[in-house]
């Protein structure tokens, strides 16, 4: 096995103990990967001891990497951890790049856990020394601030490292049951023949977290809810629902079909005013936390009017989808956590005279957490026989083997791009979103408010 080295470009900050670092350890617990060593940089005045008890506390915190903490899952957290190593450095400045780059071993994996300016400068900085060979890089969203910065940042990434070594993660897609929309539509022939504008009335995907801020303003007040949710990962889910079959799962064809549809997707009726929403939440209780209002929470500025949540209704232009609307919406503080992808269907053209009782809409729910598929139909019993009672047939998915962090670098370090999103998706999704952050910029759309706690504006733009 080739010798690799994980460089960490801000190894001392919350992402990379939060989700990188447990998704490594959830992998090396299920893999071994005897040929990896681990370098962290960042501007903390760390010495490698500091980094090394990062890295053991991170490598337990994750529930999967602690179930599975068998000894040889023992091990290979020891092994990577006790030799870990890290480097105080200025990650936008070129010498330090180039000392860091001295201290790797073989393939270098360089993951930019770092804010996208300084991404953007650190590359820059890495054009001028040059990369190694097989260099991957590793970029978290946002990518870029638009599609212009996108672009740009795209032009710059090719000049380092060919596009198949740019790895953009998208945790989402190392989701299993994101995953799983793969098998659930193209490994069976009743899903699939349905799964059209013939059928289908609308699809719901949507978001709702009970979490507020968590102390993240410094990203999330320039961000906001469509940026941070919808622009990246739930733009993603649709891309896994509407595509079509790709022959095969390989990175090319996979990725085509997502581009593809992708490409085919824009604001229902070019009409950003009508098909968009956005609210944040002032203060309310939810379970037994009190939440200040968003716009008081510290670090945040109230007067840049970020959105806690966001609402899109988008088309998608193909012959399978036209005319049917694709409602997105994510937003934070909110009291119920609902985290699924609704499909909903047509009534029946007709049911006989005879058969009565409620008619409730055909519902195909994937269920993001609780990790769950549903199929809500009606059937005429139990009782009576003529009159219908609703029934949902429900499955339970298990766990996926590793975390989304751990899915997505196994990707990376296998040299797999098939779960990165590829450049000119990055572009296309910020595309879909710009007249609705237009529209927002120019104040066509109102900033409602929500209580944190409850279900948020009364006006949603998704059905029941
Ligand atoms: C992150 C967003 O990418 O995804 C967060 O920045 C959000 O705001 C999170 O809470 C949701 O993902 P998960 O995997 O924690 O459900």
């Amino acid at each position: 096995m080739t010798q690799q080295t994980l460089l960490i470009l801000g190894a001392s900050g919350d992402l990379t103990a939060r989700l990188l670092l447990p998704g490594l350890g959830a992998l090396l617990a299920l893999e071994g990967r005897k040929n990896l060593s681990l370098v962290g940089a960042g501007t903390d005045d760390w010495d490698d001891d500091t980094w090394r008890t990062r890295v053991r506390e991170s490598f337990g915190r994750d529930d999967k990497a602690a179930d599975s903490a068998v000894p040889e899952g023992d091990a290979a957290h020891s092994a990577v951890a006790n030799e870990a190593r890290y480097l105080r450095a200025d990650v936008t400045d070129k010498n330090d790049l180039k000392h860091l780059l001295d201290a790797c071993q073989g393939e270098v994996v360089i993951f930019f856990a770092l804010p996208p300016s300084v991404t953007a400068k650190a590359c820059a900085a890495f054009r001028e020394i040059g990369l190694p060979d097989r260099t991957r890089l590793v970029l978290e969203k946002p990518f870029g601030v638009d599609e212009k910065t996108a672009q740009s940042l795209n032009a710059l990434l090719v000049q380092l490292v060919p596009e198949t070594q740019i790895h953009r993660v998208d945790h989402f897609l190392g989701k299993s049951t994101v995953l799983n929309i793969l098998g659930l539509r193209f490994a069976n022939r009743i899903f699939e023949p349905v799964l059209n504008n013939q059928h289908v009335e609308s699809v719901d995907i949507v978001f709702d977290e009970d979490l507020g801020l968590e102390s993240r303003a410094g990203y999330y007040d320039g961000a906001g809810a469509l940026v941070d949710m919808i622009q990246s990962h739930l733009l993603q889910i649709l891309a896994m629902l509407a595509m079509d079959a790709p022959p095969s799962l390989d990175a090319h064809e996979f990725r085509d079909s997502k581009a593809q549809v992708l490409r085919a997707t824009h604001v229902w009726g070019d009409d950003a005013r009508a098909s968009s929403r956005r609210a944040r939440y002032t203060a309310g209780t939810i379970g037994d936390r009190q939440l200040p209002s968003y716009a008081d929470e510290s670090g945040v500025d109230a007067s840049r009017g970020t959105e806690t949540l966001a609402e899109i209704v988008l088309a998608v232009d193909t012959w399978r989808w036209a005319g049917v609307p694709f409602r997105l919406r994510s937003g934070k503080a909110l009291g119920g956590r609902r985290k699924e992808a609704v499909v909903t269907f047509k009534p029946a053209p007709w049911v006989p005279t005879g058969l009565t009782g409620p008619d409730r809409p055909d519902r195909l729910r994937i269920l993001f957490s609780p990790d769950r598929l549903e199929l809500d139909v009606d059937i005429n019993g139990p009782g009576d026989p003529f009159v219908l009672d609703p029934a949902t047939l429900g499955t339970d998915f298990g766990p996926g083997e590793l975390p989304p962090y751990g899915e997505v670098l196994r990707g990376v370090l296998e040299d797999d791009p098939t779960l990165s999103v590829r450049g000119d998706t990055a572009e296309v999704c910020w595309r879909i979103v710009q007249p609705v952050l237009d529209a927002w910029r120019a104040g066509e759309v109102p900033l409602q408010e929500y209580p944190a706690g409850s279900t948020g504006p009364s006006d949603s733009l998704l059905g029941g």
